[in-house]
């Protein structure tokens, strides 16, 4: 059985004021049974790291980076490195999501990089992958994620994929209050897991985790979730909101 996952994504939102309040109100908000059935993980902005680690000690909450340098250290002005990240301490970092792939020119070559250098550190990785409208109107979409899943894990050993879980965020769901069907998100799902029993072993593919990200809410979470290979969710805009975002666990 694999253990739901809900992550919030914060992107480059909340000062270290009103983060901290946030982070708060989460904690107020989720509680030690919500934490049962489901795993909780928090990607902060770097700034907040390490007074959220200490805020979060002992709540059972995952405390994560948005991304990390796919080099291990050196001349990368402006840059942090897994193993910086991992000294914090947090535990977990994303990795391709597709801002980081659309604003950043993050190849799935270099995301390999990214991942290698983050297990190597000793971090859990969410791998994000998922196609733009264009690719979907042009019936691309299944070839796209291959390609993702492919070049950016498929180098991975079984024990690496104990570390990994991977989030399908289909780019014209996200931030755009456009939420994939939950048929949709399924079928990229079951596509994903077979592509990791091809890389990987049926094993790996069985329990490795498959979140779903783009425009998740309360009111659609649930169905959503209750999909075969639907594991959880990514969740951007709704994770701002200490409510919602706890509704979205329940779900
Ligand atoms: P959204 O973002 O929930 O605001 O659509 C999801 C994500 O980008 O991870």
């Amino acid at each position: 059985m694999r253990k739901r996952l809900v992550a919030g994504n914060w992107k480059m939102n909340t000062d270290m004021n009103s983060g901290y309040l946030l982070l708060k109100d989460l904690l107020s908000e989720i509680k030690e049974d919500d934490l049962k059935s489901c795993d909780v993980h928090v990607y902060a902005p770097f700034t907040h790291l390490k007074v959220f680690h200490n805020s979060l000690n002992g709540s059972g909450i995952v405390l994560g980076a948005q991304n990390c340098h796919h080099k291990d250290s050196g001349a990368y002005t402006g840059e942090v490195s897994a193993e910086m990240l991992a000294s914090v301490p947090v535990q977990s970092v994303l990795v391709g999501h597709s801002e980081r792939r659309e604003y950043c020119n993050e190849t799935n070559e270099i995301l390999a990089e990214k991942v290698t250098v983050a297990l190597r550190n000793g971090l859990d990785v969410i791998y994000c992958f998922g196609e733009t409208l264009e690719q979907r109107e042009g019936g691309d979409h299944f070839a796209v994620v291959e390609t993702q899943i492919k070049n950016g894990l498929g180098h991975l050993n079984a024990e690496d994929w104990s570390k990994v879980t991977i989030a399908y965020e289909p780019v014209w769901a996200i931030g755009t209050g456009k939420t994939a069907s939950a048929e949709q998100a399924q079928e990229i799902h079951k596509h994903a897991r077979t592509l990791i029993k091809q890389i990987a072993n049926e094993t790996v593919a069985n329990n490795t985790r498959i979140l779903y990200g783009g425009s998740v809410k309360p009111g659609n979470a649930s169905e959503l979730f209750g999909m075969a290979d639907i594991d959880g969710g990514l969740i951007g805009g709704a994770a701002l909101d200490a409510n919602s975002f706890a509704g979205i666990i329940r779900a």
